[in-house]
C-alpha cells in the first residue's frame, strides 16, 4: 500500500515548509515540493499542520497499583493515544519485591502482548534491586531492547529502593549502556507527613497535597542527580514538578552535568487549588501533587532553557468509584490522572497558540526528545526518509472542547472537563496505515508493535 499526503506544512524540530510526504507499505521514502510519485491513496492537507505522530513516554496501562488497577488497559489506552495524536507509548513494568525482573516482564507481556492499537515499549521499574536483578539488566538491555530502567524514591514498602540500591542500580545499567529514570520524591519525608496528617484526624484531599511539599521534591531530585554523576549513569526525571527540584537541575549543569527533564502536561497548565475543592479534589490526586502557580511559570521557562525536554502524561486512570476508596482517607485514593489523549491539543493549544513554545519546539516535546533519549531515532520522532510512517495530520484553527462524553479513555471523568482547545487531530497514521480519519477508528486491535530500543 502507498499512499501521498500532498500539500501539508510539515513540520518537524527542525524543519517548516509546504510540501509532500510519500509512504509505501509501513515507511517514509519520500519527502520533498510537489513529489512526481503516484500512489494507491491520497491525503489532502492543504491548510492543515503534518507532523511526527507523539511519543509519550510515560504511561501505566492496566498497571496494579494502589490496591486496584489503572483503568485504561492496553485496549482502551492505546486506542485512545492514537485518537490524540500519539502514536507510541512507553509504559511501566514493576518488578515485585521479592520476584526477578524477568517473572514481571512476563506478566506485563501476558496482558499487553496482541492487545496494543499503537506501539509500545516498556521502562522496567526496578523495586527489588539485588544480585538476581542485576544479572537481568543485560538481558533486558540487549536481547530485550528494554534500555530504560526507573527507580522510585517514594511508596516505601511497595516501590521504594534505598540509595545503596540505586548506585548498585546505577553502576550496572551505565556499564550495560543504559539510562535511569526516576520518580523522584523524598519518600520518607511524605510517609511522615501522611501519618501526621493522619494522627491529627486531617484526612481530606487537600492533605495529599499539604504532605507532599515542594522539598520532598527538590531533596530527592537533589540526591538523584548528585548519584547520577557520581556513577556517571545517563539520566532521566520523570514527572518534574516544581522550581525547587528544576532548580536542582539548573544547578548540575554547572558541573557540565547533563540530566534530562519530563514534565507531564497537568503540571504546566493546573494547579494546587483544584484540591481545595473537597473530594472533587480526587480526580488531580496524582503524586507528585499539582504545585503552585510559580511552578508552571518554571517549567514554562525551563522548556524554553532547554532543561525540560520532554511533555509527558504520566497517564493513570482510575474510574470515580476507585477513586472513591479514599473518600474518607486522602492515603487510599489512587495515585494518578486520566491524559493520554489530550497531551498533544492541550500543548499545543496552550503552548503553540499562546505564543509559548514554537511549532518545532512542539514536536521536540511531543516525539523527538523522547525518540533520542529512548534509543528509538531516527526510526521514531522524526519525518525522515526511512522512519516509520508515524504521522499527524492536524487542522491547527479547529475549535473543540474536551469531555468526559466525546473522550474514548477508559474513565468517567475527565480532568479537562470544558477545556476549549484549539486544533484538532484530523488523520493518524500509525506504521504507514490510516489509524484515525475524521474521528473514526480504522485499524485493529493488534496493529500495535512492541519496539525494541537501543543505547
Ligand atoms: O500519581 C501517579 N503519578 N501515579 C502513577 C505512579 C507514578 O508515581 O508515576
Ligand atoms: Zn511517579
Ligand atoms: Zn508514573
Amino acid at each position: 500500500m502507498s499512499i501521498i499526503i500532498k500539500n501539508g506544512r510539515v513540520v518537524t524540530s527542525s524543519e517548516d515548509f509546504t510540501g509532500d510526504i510519500f509512504i509505501e507499505s509501513e515507511t517514509i521514502t519520500a519527502i520533498g515540493k510537489n513529489l512526481p510519485h503516484k500512489a494507491e491513496q491520497m491525503i489532502d492537507a492543504s491548510g492543515l499542520l503534518v507532523f511526527p505522530g507523539g511519543i509519550d513516554p510515560h504511561v501505566h496501562l492496566e498497571m496494579p497499583f494502589m490496591g486496584t488497577f489503572s483503568s485504561d488497559n492496553y485496549e482502551t489506552g492505546t486506542r485512545a493515544a492514537l485518537h490524540g495524536g500519539t502514536t507510541m507509548v512507553i509504559d511501566f513494568i514493576l518488578q515485585t519485591q521479592g520476584k526477578s525482573l524477568n517473572s514481571a516482564l512476563d506478566e506485563w507481556r501476558g496482558r499487553s502482548d496482541g492487545n496494543t492499537f499503537c506501539d509500545y515499549s516498556f521502562h522496567m521499574a526496578v523495586t527489588d534491586f539485588n544480585e538476581k536483578a542485576r544479572g537481568e539488566i543485560r538481558g533486558l538491555v540487549e536481547k530485550e531492547g528494554i534500555t530504560s530502567f526507573k527507580v522510585f524514591m517514594a511508596y516505601k514498602g511497595a516501590l521504594m529502593i534505598d540509595d545503596r540500591q540505586m548506585i548498585g542500580l546505577m553502576n550496572e545499567v551505565r556499564d550495560c549502556g543504559g539510562i535511569v529514570t526516576v520518580h523522584a520524591t523524598n519518600g520518607d519525608m511524605i510517609d511522615y507527613l501522611v501519618a501526621k496528617h493522619r494522627s491529627e484526624g486531617k484526612l481530606s484531599t487537600l492533605y495529599h497535597y499539604l504532605s507532599q511539599p515542594e522539598i520532598t521534591e527538590s531533596e530527592a531530585a537533589g540526591r538523584f542527580v548528585d548519584m547520577a554523576f557520581y556513577t556517571g549513569v545517563k539520566s532521566y526525571i520523570v514527572h518534574l514538578t516544581c522550581e525547587g527540584a528544576l532548580n536542582q537541575v539548573r544547578e548540575a549543569t554547572m558541573r557540565n552535568q547533563k540530566v534530562n527533564v519530563e514534565t507531564c502536561i497537568q503540571y504546566l497548565l493546573l494547579d494546587a487549588s483544584l484540591y481545595e475543592n473537597d473530594f472533587d479534589g480526587a480526580k488531580w490526586v496524582m503524586s507528585p501533587p499539582l504545585r503552585q502557580r510559580k511552578d508552571q511559570e518554571t517549567l514554562w521557562a525551563g522548556i524554553e532553557q532547554g532543561l525540560v525536554q520532554v511533555v509527558g502524561t504520566d497517564h493513570c486512570p482510575f474510574m470515580w468509584e476507585q477513586k472513591l476508596m479514599g473518600e474518607k482517607d486522602f492515603s487510599k485514593i489512587p495515585n494518578g490522572h486520566p491524559a493520554i489523549e489530550h497531551r498533544m491539543e492541550l500543548l499545543f493549544s496552550e503552548g503553540v497558540k499562546k505564543g509559548r513554545i514554537s511549532l518545532n519546539k512542539f514536536v521536540e516535546l511531543t516525539s523527538t526528545n523522547a525518540a533520542k533519549i529512548f534509543g528509538m531515532f531516527p526510526r521514531k520522532g522524526c519525518l525522515g526518509i526511512g522512519a516509520d510512517a508515524d504521522i499527524v495530520i492536524f487542522d491547527p484553527e479547529k475549535k473543540h472542547a474536551i469531555s468526559a462524553e466525546t473522550h474514548h479513555m477508559n474513565v468517567d471523568y475527565s480532568a479537562y472537563e470544558g477545556w476549549e482547545v484549539t486544533g484538532k487531530v484530523e488523520t493518524v497514521l500509525s506504521r504507514g496505515k490510516i489509524a484515525i480519519e475524521n474521528g473514526d477508528l480504522k485499524i485493529s486491535k493488534g496493529h500495535g508493535q512492541f519496539i525494541r530500543r537501543s543505547t
